[in-house]
């Protein structure tokens, strides 16, 4: 494993155990390295109102707009989940993360780190998560 993305993974991982999750049971932690070189962590946080809940990607995505504003970008991100047993689950992120990681990718082959299947942790491209992803042609990454 690469230095960079062993701290990312240490990162999401401490961060899940302060997920927001009673309904679930499902405490997922994300770790973002921005292209500044800062890390941006954040967790789950999850509702009564079960749709107001917020996945763990689109808060550490908060805290790194917090910290930097429009000028901050994902170099490289990972995620981690368990259940309510402490078991890892496989945990890539779910389509509407795909997108708002997209939204601040500072290009397409930013490495998306997660545990899959068999406990194996599995590096993936952005563009090879979210293939033709949505962009505006007047916005920061339209063409
Ligand atoms: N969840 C995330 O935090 N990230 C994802 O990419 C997928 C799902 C959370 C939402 C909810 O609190 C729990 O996992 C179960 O769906």
């Amino acid at each position: 494993m690469s230095g960079t993305r062993d701290t990312l993974i240490g990162a999401a991982r401490e961060c899940c155990g302060r997920a927001y999750a009673p309904y679930s049971g499902i405490h997922v932690g994300a770790a973002v390295r921005a292209a500044s070189g800062a890390v941006y962590r954040g967790n789950n946080v999850e509702n009564a109102a079960y749709p107001l809940g917020n996945c763990a990607e689109t808060s550490a995505i908060a805290a790194g707009v917090q910290a930097e504003g429009a000028a901050f970008r994902i170099a490289e991100i990972a995620v981690w989940a368990t259940d309510r047993d402490d078991r890892t689950l496989a945990s890539s992120p779910c389509g509407g993360c795909r997108q708002r990681i997209r939204e601040f990718a500072a290009d397409g082959a930013v490495a998306i780190h997660f545990p899959w299947r068999e406990g194996r942790i599995e590096t993936v491209a952005l563009d090879d998560l979210l293939p033709f992803a949505f962009f505006l042609p007047a916005g920061p990454q339209g063409r």
